[in-house]
């Protein structure tokens, strides 16, 4: 059982936030991958249990959601005061735990890094992710934002009213959004890295920012591959800078849980979350969740974002009972090293399982 240290508040958790990063964690897809065993997950919400010593501004029995570095998939877990923050009366646990990864990213992004405005256009991949959904409804916060996005096109129907313009996500995104808007876009953000940084680059409009968030093209099957490793690497653009200041361009990366976990930029957090959770009361954004899965669902879990099949998020509740598999429920892994299956389609048919929501 862990213990609150100084400045840390003990929590009774309710529910936990599955991401993209998780699948990274796991096939040691990131820098300096933790060394086995270790329990992951970087968010979740619940109860405040114990104050740690010096912690003000909480009691026990407050409803709160947190970030976490690692350890988040557990039944109690202990961070840093400054990690944590109340959550409204009407946000349930799920949506709590939906809540800061996606919406801080999406936040940060649109308008600390690339100073969104009324007008703009917004290219952004997986658009009916977690943070492609926030970034989606956070949009709509500012006028007349034009929103260009990619996704599998089962995903299409359900997301069509956040997304101004939706494209497959094999489509030649290029073409297509020059189609419509020839001058390009203002913002481009690229979690699939590989050459859709160049193509992003391209995109731009004079001023134009472009953003690398994410490698999600490093993730291919169950387990780590080498070759798409180094098909990624190998593909990211060769960027002159010279060639940026002539053509006006700004290139830009963003990494949440570096500023959080290495650069000690918690308190700048905390002034997004405040924004955030003010823009929630209002009613002007709502975490979109996927599904429910208990804890010992997990595997399951994953290999529902493997398959490309979530719309939104994913959310681990502690409290719920594992659901039985369907007889003819396939969630089998790929060996390992072996490269699966395009899964383009599949979730078309797929019989869609009784613990979404
Ligand atoms: N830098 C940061 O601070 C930060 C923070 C949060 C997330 N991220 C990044 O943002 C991206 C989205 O994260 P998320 O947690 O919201 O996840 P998500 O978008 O919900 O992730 C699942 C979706 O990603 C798409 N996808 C793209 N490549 C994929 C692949 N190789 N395998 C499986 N799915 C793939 C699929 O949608 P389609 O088939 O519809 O494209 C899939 O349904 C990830 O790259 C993540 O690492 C970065």
């Amino acid at each position: 059982m862990p213990e609150a240290r100084d400045g840390e508040l003990q929590l009774r958790v309710k529910a936990c936030g599955l991401n993209f990063i998780d699948l990274m964690v796991r096939q040691g897809n990131i820098d300096n991958p933790p060394k086995t065993p270790l329990v992951p997950g970087f968010e979740c919400s619940g109860i405040v249990e114990a104050l740690g010593d010096g912690v003000k501004g909480f009691e026990i029995g407050d409803r709160v959601m947190a970030f976490v570095n690692y350890n988040a998939w557990a039944e109690v877990v202990c961070t840093p005061v400054e990690f944590v923050y109340k959550i409204p009366d009407d946000m349930s646990f799920s949506e709590a735990a939906a809540f800061p990864v996606n919406f801080v990213t999406a936040y940060m992004m649109l308008f600390e890094v690339a100073n969104l405005r009324e007008g703009m256009s917004v290219l952004v991949h997986s658009a009916g992710g977690g943070v492609g959904q926030a970034v989606a409804q956070l949009c709509s916060t500012i006028p007349s934002v034009t929103v260009f996005g990619t996704a599998s096109s089962f995903k299409h129907e359900a997301i069509k009213d956040s997304v101004t313009h939706l494209f497959d996500r094999n489509a030649d995104y290029v073409q297509e959004v020059k189609r419509i808007s020839s001058e390009g876009v203002d913002i481009v953000l690229d979690c699939l890295c590989g050459e859709n940084t160049g193509k992003g680059l391209s995109l731009l409009k004079p001023l134009g920012t472009y953003i690398l968030y994410g490698s999600s093209n490093m993730v291919t099957g169950e387990t780590k591959s080498f070759f798409s490793f180094a098909k990624s690497w190998w593909q990211v653009e060769k960027v002159n800078p010279i060639k940026l200041y002539e053509e006006n361009k700004v290139i830009a990366g963003f990494s949440l849980l570096n500023l959080l976990f290495k650069q000690n930029r918690g308190g700048l957090i905390k002034g997004i979350m405040d924004k955030l959770i003010m823009l929630y009361n209002e009613k002007k954004i709502k975490p979109v969740v996927d599904s429910l899965w208990a804890l010992e669902e997990v595997k399951e879990a994953m290999q529902r974002i493997h398959d490309r099949g979530n719309i939104g998020k994913l959310i681990l509740d502690v409290e719920k009972a594992p659901t039985p598999l369907m007889a003819n429920d396939s969630t089998e892994t790929s060996e390992a090293g072996e490269e699966e299956e395009d899964h383009e389609g599949d979730n078309e048919n797929k019989e869609r399982m009784p613990f979404i929501q």
